[in-house]
């Protein structure tokens, strides 16, 4: 098959990236990141969560951030939303989309949202119903499809599970994570075959962590079989709080290198994402987590 023209990214750092950090981050710089994102061409951007702020404390601001980011017409900021009190905040924040995030393991489905897959499901069900009645897309994650920190293996036709369930609830689209950054080309490849079976390739894409570097060769797998979303986290930021030692999602910067190599359009400015992915991690007192985003700056400053 030949790759696609043209993909998605939709950057996810300012969630799945500052979700993990230990340091307070403020919201000025929570919302100076959206905007760089935005002003950097991405067309969605995960801006927060809506989740108990006793579970993840570095979200609690999640409605201040909302109110603050400066919308760009076009842009779709969207945000997690596990419950229907999720949902309700981010209704109140004017998102444009929500995400609901489902596991392919039952004990990685208990320690990041406290309940068992099928009871996740149905506490989505009136999120999507709910988000749908007021014309918002959902978005639905199923985490540790590729591998669980509690269980070990996951199968494709768990992943197949999970996705089947999401799209009974009516789920629009769905994204396969690599939670904790495990898998490698010919099982991304499984996995996807188990969730194109169910969902049209258009509504799939991919989250990957980056912990043991596999995380671009798995874009590229899924490029081949013409899947053209992915979640990408600018500096390579982030984890799951649930998920210890997993790294963050592969860099966008990485990711818009290999695309831009396979001549395939984004519409995102490489140049501008560089720049981001050097200021926040200038903010968090550390090297970006991206070889392409270091390699340029590297060569800016010689
Ligand atoms: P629970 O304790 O079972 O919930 O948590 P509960 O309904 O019993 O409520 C307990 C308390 O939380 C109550 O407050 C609720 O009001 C409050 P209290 O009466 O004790 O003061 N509460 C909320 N507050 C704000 N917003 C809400 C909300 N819901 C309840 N939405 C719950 C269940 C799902 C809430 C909890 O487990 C939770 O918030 N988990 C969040 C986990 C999370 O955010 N994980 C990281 C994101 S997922 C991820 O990173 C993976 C992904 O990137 C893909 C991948 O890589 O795999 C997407
Ligand atoms: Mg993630």
């Amino acid at each position: 098959m030949a790759l696609p023209g043209k993909v998605s990214i939709v950057d996810v750092g300012p969630r799945d990236g500052l979700q993990n950090e230990k340091q307070m981050i403020p919201a000025d710089v929570k919302v100076e990141l959206v905007d760089r994102l935005a002003d950097a061409g991405f067309r969605n951007i995960e801006v927060t969560s809506f989740v108990s702020p006793k579970w993840v404390p570095q979200m609690a601001d999640a409605a201040e951030v909302m109110a603050r980011i400066r919308r760009k017409p076009g842009v779709v900021y969207s945000v997690l939303t596990p419950n229907m009190k999720g949902f309700e905040g981010a209704l109140a924040a004017r998102a444009d989309e929500i995400v609901v995030f489902g596991a392919a393991s039952e004990a990685f489905s208990q320690k990041n949202i406290n309940c068992s897959i099928a009871e996740s499901v149905e506490r989505f069900r009136p999120v999507a119903e709910a988000a749908h009645r007021h014309g918002m897309r959902v978005r639905g994650a199923i985490s540790v499809a590729l591998g669980c920190p509690y269980q070990g293996e996951v199968t494709p036709s768990a992943v197949a599970y999970v996705a089947q369930r999401m799209k009974d609830i009516g789920v629009d689209d769905i994204g396969v994570a690599d939670t904790i950054g495990v898998g490698t080309p010919e099982k991304t490849k499984r996995a996807m075959e188990a969730v194109l079976a169910i969902y049209d390739i258009r509504a799939v894409s991919g989250h990957f962590h980056d912990t043991y570097g596999m995380a671009a060769a798995n874009v590229y797998a899924c490029l081949e079989m013409g899947i053209a979303t992915f979640d990408t986290s600018v500096a390579g930021l982030g984890g799951c709080p649930y998920a210890k030692g997993a790294t963050g999602n592969v860099a966008t910067e990485d990711v818009l290198y290999l695309l831009d190599g396979l001549g395939i359009d984004t519409g995102i400015d490489f140049a501008k994402v560089v720049a981001t992915g050097q200021w926040i991690s200038r903010f968090l007192d550390r090297k970006a987590h991206s070889r392409a985003g270091n390699a340029v700056a590297a060569k800016a400053a010689a």
